[in-house]
């Protein structure tokens, strides 16, 4: 267990607002939902490695005519949305898992802040899950942070490493991330980039299918 899951289970009432001043000195999850205004209105989506349920909460609250499923591999999926539970599932569970139940597919299908906690030899993995379950004319956002060589681009690593305790966590650089995408999803073409505030080093990537012109 991390420090920081350590601390946060000994906090009671103020887990959640801690946890939320934590996430925003590395991202402002608002910012992320509003930059994702090009992908339109979805009908249904798929946050893969949701974990408590922050990032769901602002998709519910944007896409007020979506349905969302977070799913991932944690029990604790979810434990801390605050949102819609009539438009909003949490499962406990892989994105290989979800494919073999061949669900109807999702329109928008989200992974933040997931790729560098997945040893790299199962990005491909969960990368294919996403494609299969992104229905024509759906998009795939990927968000990670960027292994750079400044402080800012090790951040994300002491932070992951030394506070949430994932002593095997892995970031990219951006070629890496560009080259992981390209291998992983061939039918797919990346068609929108840009960071999130406050770190250029958070890296927003929305891809569709290339033959979704
Ligand atoms: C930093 S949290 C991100 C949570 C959420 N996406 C957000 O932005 O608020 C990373 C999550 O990835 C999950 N995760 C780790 N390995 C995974 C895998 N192979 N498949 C799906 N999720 C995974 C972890 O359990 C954790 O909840």
């Amino acid at each position: 267990m991390g420090i920081g899951t350590a601390i946060r289970h000994r906090m009671g009432r103020f887990e959640e607002p801690a946890a939320e001043l934590y996430r925003s000195f590395f991202i402002d999850l608002e910012a992320l939902v509003k930059q994702l205004s090009h992908v339109g209105e979805p009908k249904r989506i798929l946050e893969i490695g949701c974990g408590d349920g922050a990032l769901g909460q602002r998709l519910t609250q944007t896409f007020k005519q979506a349905d969302y499923l977070g799913i991932d591999p944690a029990e604790t999926a979810g434990r801390g949305f605050r949102g819609d539970t009539a438009r909003a599932e949490f499962r406990s569970m892989t994105s290989s898992d979800l494919r073999a139940e061949a669900p109807d597919a999702f329109d928008l299908v989200v992974i933040v802040d997931v790729l560098h906690h997945v040893p790299a030899h199962m990005r491909r993995d969960l990368l294919n899950d996403a494609a299969t379950l992104t229905a024509p004319g759906g998009r795939i956002v990927v968000k990670e942070w960027l292994w750079g060589r400044l402080i800012a681009g090790r951040l994300g690593y002491w932070a992951d490493r030394y506070i949430t305790g994932d002593k095997d966590v892995d970031f990219m650089t951006e070629p890496q991330l560009q080259k992981t995408l390209a291998d992983s999803l061939p039918e797919f073409t990346v068609c929108e980039t840009s960071s999130v505030r406050p770190w250029r080093e958070n890296i927003l990537l929305t891809l569709r299918r290339k033959t979704d012109d």
